[in-house]
C-alpha cells in the first residue's frame, strides 16, 4: 500500500526547498565570516544567529517530507555566493537572497495550490509569514544604512549599527533559544 501523500513533483520540489534553506544557512555562515573578519562582530552575531535559524527552516522542511511519508534526499549543498564587498552591500545580497527564497516559496505555494494539497499548502503558509518578516528585517537594515549614507556611510554609522546588531538579541531569538519546531 502506498502510503506517500506528497505528488512525485511536490516531494521533488519540496527536497529542493530543503537544499535551498540549507544553502541560505552557508550563505550566512560565510557572510558573518567575512563580518567578523572585518571587524563587525555585531554584524557577525546577527549574521550566524540567522545561519541557525534558516539551518532550522531546513529542518521544518525535512520534517514535514517525512511526516508526509515521502522521500528525504540529502544532496551536496551549492557554496554560497561570492563575500560581500561592504556592509551595504552585505545587507543588498542579504535583501536578495530572501526575496529570491520568497519566489521559491511562492512556486510551492501555488504547486500545492494547484494539486489540492491543502496540507502542504496550509504548511507553506509558516514559510510565506517567515519571509515577509525576513524581508522586513532585511529591508529596514538596508534603510538605517542608507539614511548613514549607503556605501560612503560613515566609520560612526557603521559602528553605531554593529553595536545595535550585537544587542539585538531581544528582538531576534537567539540561536540557542529556536528549536524545529519553533524556529
Ligand atoms: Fe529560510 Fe531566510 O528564509
Amino acid at each position: 500500500m502506498n502510503t506517500n501523500r506528497l505528488s512525485k513533483k511536490l516531494a521533488a520540489a519540496m527536497n529542493a526547498q530543503m537544499t535551498k534553506e540549507a544553502h541560505a544557512s552557508q550563505i550566512y555562515l560565510s557572510y558573518g565570516a567575512w563580518a567578523e573578519n572585518n571587524g563587525f562582530g555585531g554584524v557577525a552575531n546577527f549574521l550566524f544567529r540567522h545561519a541557525q535559524e534558516e539551518r532550522n527552516h531546513m529542518m521544518k522542511v525535512l520534517e514535514y517530507i517525512l511526516k508526509r511519508g515521502s522521500e528525504v534526499q540529502v544532496i551536496a549543498i551549492p557554496a554560497p555566493m561570492d563575500n560581500p564587498v561592504s556592509i551595504y552591500n552585505c545587507f543588498e545580497k542579504v535583501f536578495e537572497h530572501e526575496t529570491d527564497n520568497t519566489k521559491a516559496i511562492y512556486k510551492l505555494v501555488k504547486m500545492s495550490f494547484d494539486e489540492e494539497d491543502w496540507a502542504s499548502w496550509n504548511f507553506m503558509q509558516w514559510f510565506v509569514n517567515e519571509q515577509v518578516e525576513e524581508e522586513t528585517l532585511a529591508m529596514n537594515l538596508l534603510d538605517k544604512i542608507k539614511i548613514g549614507g549607503g556605501e560612503k556611510a560613515s566609520s560612526n554609522v557603521l559602528y553605531e549599527l554593529d553595536r545595535d546588531l550585537e544587542n539585538i538579541s531581544g528582538e531576534v531569538i537567539a540561536a540557542q533559544d529556536v528549536t524545529t519546531a519553533n524556529p
